[in-house]
């Protein structure tokens, strides 16, 4: 089933001088895929993302989240959509440093008014999937790089959300806690079925998905998909970056 479908998508920045981060795009997302979009900076990544989280209006084009068009929501409507249909992942974790690991978590369902006890039930088991059982009681400043990230990504899934949005979410980590949270990404893919699209320089990052979207000045680039090796997708990776002129 088609998840997310984008349509001739543009966009163009500013009035008097005209900056066309996306020139048109049209692609979809499947029920269950883990989607990487890779390319050059200013390539028009983060504009496609901002675009997709209602952060941001298209000049043109369409967007649709499991048949419903988004850029039609206003509001309450809106703000109802991003908190129960969205999932996010930040470069920088993005956690309330007031709040111990735990209460970062179920914050989406504390602002929701959710009953209690079902807060506690989902909230043990993202912390069981994600490994930070542990550390729930802990503050943001007491954990490690990875930990915060996998907090931020229990964040994101608290909700069962039905399209996780990552932008660089390695970004900020060491090679190992990279790896780490990837790993953690993957298996919540695989596991839970959760559809995620994912903005990453990184190609080892970006050999954890099943498919790679590349963007060069607004446009697709190219497309490949994973087999059943990850090695060598990474290759494939490097090969179509390097075609593209770089990763930064
Ligand atoms: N708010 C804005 N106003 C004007 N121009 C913008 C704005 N945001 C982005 N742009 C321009 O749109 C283009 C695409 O930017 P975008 O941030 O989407 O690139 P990116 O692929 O995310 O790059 P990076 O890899 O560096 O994060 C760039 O030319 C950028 O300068
Ligand atoms: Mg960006």
């Amino acid at each position: 089933m088609e998840i997310l479908n984008i349509k001739n998508l543009k966009k163009v920045y500013g009035k008097k001088v005209i900056s066309t981060a996306l020139k048109d795009i049209s692609f979809s997302i499947e029920d269950g895929e883990f989607v990487g979009i890779m390319g050059p900076s200013g390539s028009g990544k983060t504009t496609l993302l901002n675009l997709i989280s209602t952060i941001d209006k298209p000049t043109a084009g369409s967007i649709t989240l499991k048949g419903k068009n988004i850029l039609k929501l206003k509001g309450d409507d809106l703000a109802l959509f991003r908190r129960k249909e969205l999932g996010f992942v930040f470069q920088d974790f993005n956690l309330l440093n007031t709040l111990t690991i735990g209460e970062n978590i179920i914050l989406p369902l504390t602002l929701d008014n959710v009953d209690i006890n079902e807060q506690e039930r989902r909230l043990e088991k993202v912390s069981k999937i994600l490994r930070i059982k542990e550390l729930l009681n802990k503050r943001t400043y007491e954990v490690s790089g990875g930990q915060a990230q996998r907090t931020a990504i229990g964040r994101a899934l608290i909700n069962n959300p039905t399209l996780v949005l990552a932008d660089e979410p390695t970004g900020n980590l060491d090679s190992a806690s990279a790896k780490d949270v990837m790993e953690h990404l993957e298996k919540i893919n695989k596991e839970e079925k959760v559809t995620t699209m994912m903005v990453t320089h990184d190609p080892l990052a970006a050999s954890y998905c099943n498919r790679i979207l590349f963007i060069k000045d607004g446009q697709i680039y190219n497309e490949i998909y994973k087999g059943d090796n990850r090695v060598q997708f990474y290759q494939e990776i490097i090969d179509v970056l390097s075609l593209l002129g770089g990763t930064k």
